[in-house]
């Protein structure tokens, strides 16, 4: 039986999840404070974004609870709408509307999901925009703005959602390295703000600077967690050490192979 704990933003428990036969998370329990900082590590396949994915109910686990907010989004009868609304999601791919204006896409779903008036939306977006840098860019489309811009837009429209967790995948992987930092400095300052953040990444400095904590997944479990200093500094285990030492040195992790 769970015991729920209602100062977490985010609870999970015996969290599996397989697709047929390929168990790909199997029994992730971990639990995320009101404005920690969360950053997950771990090799590809490891089921990072599945774990994400489940947060988010885009896809439904085999086993377990997750719990946002102290509302258990694992309840059959929950509003399911209603619970995805607390959890703001941003992928690698920032999945823009091209057909829309940067205010087209911050506004669409406040309207049609949240019911939002033109004007409410409009001025949350507008609000939303300036925290990402973006006020001047209100009238463009998205094909005229960098990757980098981009995805702070897809940023803003999370946050326009109100939601009480942020969840982030690998935000920077698809953009030219000179647009990572923009990106990082929007997510830095959110984290500054209290917002509470579960972040899938690959930027060692990022978590060690911005994380309260970092996760290091591998094979559908979490091998190991606790302040970067120690998962990133000082990895207790042997895997996390391999797996660093690819990320942080991949030439070097080459010539060991
Ligand atoms: N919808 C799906 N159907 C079948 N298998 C899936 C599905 N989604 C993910 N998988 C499998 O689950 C495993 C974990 O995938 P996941 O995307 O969670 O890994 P990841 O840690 O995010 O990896 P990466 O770092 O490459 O993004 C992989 O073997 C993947 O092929
Ligand atoms: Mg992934």
């Amino acid at each position: 039986m769970t015991t729920v704990n209602p100062a977490a933003a985010v609870q999970i428990t015996g969290l599996q999840k397989a697709f047929g036969d390929l168990e790909v998370l199997r029994g992730i329990d971990f639990e995320v404070a009101r404005g920690e900082v969360v950053c997950i590590i771990g090799p590809s396949g490891s089921g990072k974004s599945t774990l994400l994915r489940c947060v988010n109910l885009l896809e439904e686990p085999t086993a377990g609870q997750v719990y946002v907010g102290g509302v258990e989004l694992t309840d059959p009868d929950v509003d399911i709408d209603a619970a995805r609304r607390r959890v703001g999601m941003v992928f690698q791919q920032f999945n823009l509307f091209p057909h829309l204006s940067v205010l087209g896409n911050v506004t669409i779903a406040q309207r049609k999901v949240l019911r939002r008036s033109a004007e409410e939306a409009d001025r949350i977006a507008r609000d939303n925009l300036v925290r990402v840098g973006l006020a001047d860019k209100v009238d463009a489309y998205p094909a005229q703005l960098s990757g980098g811009q981009q995805q702070r837009v897809a940023i803003a429209r999370a946050l326009a959602m109100g939601p009480d967790v942020m969840l982030f995948d690998e935000p920077t992987s698809a953009l030219d390295p000179e647009l990572v930092g923009d990106v990082l400095g929007v997510m830095r300052k959110l984290a500054l703000e209290g917002m509470t953040m579960l972040v899938v990444t690959h930027e060692m400095s990022f978590a060690r600077e911005v994380a309260d904590r970092v996760v290091f997944m591998d094979g559908g479990v979490i091998v190991e967690e606790g302040p970067p200093s120690k998962v990133i500094g000082d990895p207790a285990y042997e895997r996390t050490r391999r797996f660093l030492s690819r990320v942080l040195d991949p030439a070097a992790a080459e010539v060991e192979e």
